[in-house]
């Protein structure tokens, strides 16, 4: 589909060609895991087995291509995405710059996994361009960019670090932001990696990941590992992440406007403090000194970790998404609370935070009594 098409039309129609046996408006699921073969070595374009290749998961790949602006492969989680880039650009001995301040999974697999490997890594505010400056030199390979970041909500300069780069490549973590409000690639980076579990899919109710490369060398490269390593998603596990994606826009419009209500109570809220929001996307962070009295006392913000889905949900990172930076660099706040808002009625969302709020007043009241 045309680029100078509409990004809410391309969501709509990105990777969908109609069934050419049926006319199905929605092609058919590929639920198989091998292809006949007419004779040895003959099959059609690169379906001879499901891990190499299945027609679901092309269609999905050509939709997250589309939206980001590049060559995207599709895995079956964020982390297997993110495991896949990392390993086909990096090797033992490379020097990797991460951010300070990201998703716990994402610093275990560098510092748990890959530094057994071999692999260096330093911890930088990339909010700091300075900083970020002093932390890459000749020998770094990849810098590591998540914006905005899990769970402080920091928005990193892009373009800024990309123009700091020195011989890195630069690889960007889209998933808080999406491409209806962040394309990275535009921006100059070389790779976009997103956990497919949020808002692409949007729904809660699928795990996946993908890595979309500028370049079509290093998309046959990230093709490569995909079909080497096999952490693939199963066909109907792509089929609920490319139907996600035809409401994207609309669904990251419904979740600002109700982060934004959100924001407006919190910041009007005295036992709240540090009120984090980018001015887009659904997540809200925040500090209060009862985080888990309260993550534990709301009705519609369910208390689970996750983000990115219709309904909102409520955490406390350092005791659940994040407790693999504890006692790390990256470590966050015992009082930080993370909210993901849904797209339910802002009013419904600010009368349940009103709530727990108020009854958390009310316990600390008792307790000093
Ligand atoms: C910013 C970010 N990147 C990557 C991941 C990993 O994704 P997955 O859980 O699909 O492996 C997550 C998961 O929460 C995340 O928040």
């Amino acid at each position: 589909m045309s680029d100078e098409r509409g990004f809410g039309t391309r969501a709509v129609h990105a990777g969908l060609n109609p069934d050419p046996t049926y006319g199905s408006v929605i092609p058919a699921i590929h639920q198989t895991s091998t292809y006949v073969q007419e004779r040895p070595g003959e099959f059609v374009e690169d379906y001879d087995y499901a891990r190499s290749a299945n027609p679901t998961r092309a269609a999905l790949e050509q939709a997250l291509g589309e939206l980001e602006g590049g060559h995207a492969v599709a895995f079956a989680s964020g982390l297997a995405a993110e495991h896949a880039l990392i390993t086909q650009t990096c090797q033992a001995g490379s020097h990797v710059v991460m951010p300070a301040d990201l998703y716990g999974g994402t610093y275990r697999l560098v510092d748990k996994v890959l530094a057994r490997w071999g692999l260096r890594f330093d911890l930088v505010d990339q909010t700091d361009l300075a900083a970020l400056e002093r932390a890459v030199t000749d020998e770094t390979t990849l810098i590591w960019i998540e914006t905005p970041t899990n769970p402080l909500l920091n928005v990193v300069d892009i373009a800024g670090v990309v123009a700091r780069r020195r011989k890195a490549l630069v690889a960007v973590d889209n998933t808080f932001a999406t491409p209806a409000n962040q394309r990275p690639l535009e921006l100059g980076a070389d790779f976009v990696v997103h956990s497919t579990t949020k808002y692409l899919g949007g729904h809660s109710d699928v795990v996946g990941g993908v890595a979309i490369a500028r370049d079509e060398r290093w998309y046959e490269s990230l093709r490569f590992v995909q079909n080497s390593v096999g952490a693939v998603p199963g066909p109907f596990d792509c089929f609920l992440v490319h139907r996600g994606l035809r409401t994207l826009h609309l669904r990251m419009d419904a979740h600002a406007r109700s982060a934004e209500a959100v924001v407006e109570l919190l910041r009007a809220t005295p036992e709240v403090s540090d009120v984090r929001w980018p001015g887009f996307s659904g997540m809200v962070s925040f500090r209060h000194t009862q985080a888990t009295e309260l993550a534990a006392s709301t009705e519609l913000f369910t208390l689970a970790e996750s983000l990115g889905g219709v309904e909102s949900l409520i955490e406390v990172p350092q005791a659940m998404t994040h407790q693999s930076v504890e006692d790390s660099a990256a470590a966050v706040p015992p009082d930080l609370v993370r909210l993901s808002c849904g797209v339910e009625d802002p009013l419904d969302l600010v009368a349940d935070l009103r709530a727990a709020l108020a009854a958390c007043a009310r316990a600390a009241e008792g307790v000093r009594l």
